[in-house]
């Protein structure tokens, strides 16, 4: 029987019964689509697509046109799980329409179910903006990348009772907000876990440990296709770049040594044709 849509609803009902959300990154239609089959629950457009897929240094170069393209792409292939698009760079950090414009954008143009923005008590008037447009938001707090400098790196929060303190002070704010989900980036898990107490709606994590309502991996982590650097929470679960290359090898010695294509591989003619 075909599986349902992921909606909101779901994920809300998925939280009310104590189970876990399964939540991965995809960036094209091969690996939405592989994610879908498998029974992810969400999707997350990742603006990790500038270093897993575009090879950029960081996630500030990518555009709106780069997520709208990949957005788009990833939700052809999704037929049930709920999709996520990221917001990038200066796509929401200078106004409320910049905000409205760009999100808007992403669910029009990439067929996106919601989207995320990085931030908390500062980039609440912006969540608003957007809830009240008619769209779905997913906050991101904690280790927020296009912040990275003002964090001094990336690196982990939420490490001291302070510190932990600010994030639920952040997380509070934008649920006032009006933001249906949370993702909490690389902190400690008794931090997550108070941030997840302090509100009503799912808070997933990516590096928070396990006392949050559902767990993102980036999908290159996971199946061993980045290998440029490896968090710790990771774990990998087949080695990607191995086969491919492994393929790709034995293929290149198969075309030099005329292995490769065999008469298997040949089109028939329909009456004999001359060579010559
Ligand atoms: O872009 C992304 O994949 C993200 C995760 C690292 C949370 O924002």
């Amino acid at each position: 029987m075909e599986k349902k849509k992921t909606t909101l609803l779901t994920l809300r009902a998925l939280k009310a019964r104590g189970e876990k959300a399964v939540f991965v990154t995809a960036y094209d239609y091969p690996l939405a689509g592989l994610a879908d089959k498998a029974g992810v629950d969400i999707i997350l457009v990742g603006d990790s697509l500038g270093m897993t897929t575009l090879g950029y240094r960081d996630t500030l170069s990518v555009t709106m046109d780069d997520m709208v393209r990949h957005s788009a792409a990833v939700t052809r292939a999704a037929k049930r799980a709920f999709v996520v698009g990221d917001l990038p760079f200066m796509s929401y950090q200078p106004s409320d329409r910049d905000a409205i414009l760009n999100a808007g954008r992403l669910i029009a143009e990439g067929g996106c179910d919601a989207v995320k923005c990085e931030g908390g008590v500062r980039v609440a008037p912006r969540v608003k903006a957007m809830v009240d447009a008619g769209i779905v938001v997913m906050g991101h707090l904690g280790l927020t990348p296009q912040n990275q400098a003002q964090l001094g790196g990336y690196r982990v929060q939420g490490k001291t009772p302070e510190a932990a303190r600010v994030l639920v002070d952040d997380a509070v704010a934008l649920q006032e907000a009006g933001a249906s989900f949370l993702l909490l980036e690389a902190m400690p898990p008794e931090t997550a876990a108070d941030v997840r107490a302090a509100v009503t709606i799912p808070v997933y994590g990516i590096g928070a440990g396990d006392r949050v309502d559902g767990q993102l991996v980036i999908v290159h982590d996971l199946i061993g296709l980045f290998d440029q650097f490896t968090p710790k929470f990771v774990k990998r679960y087949c080695d990607a770049a191995g086969l491919i290359e492994g393929a790709l090898s034995e293929y290149c010695s198969e075309v030099r040594s005329g292995a490769f294509p065999a008469p298997e591989h040949f089109y028939a003619a329909a009456q004999p044709v001359s060579a010559k």
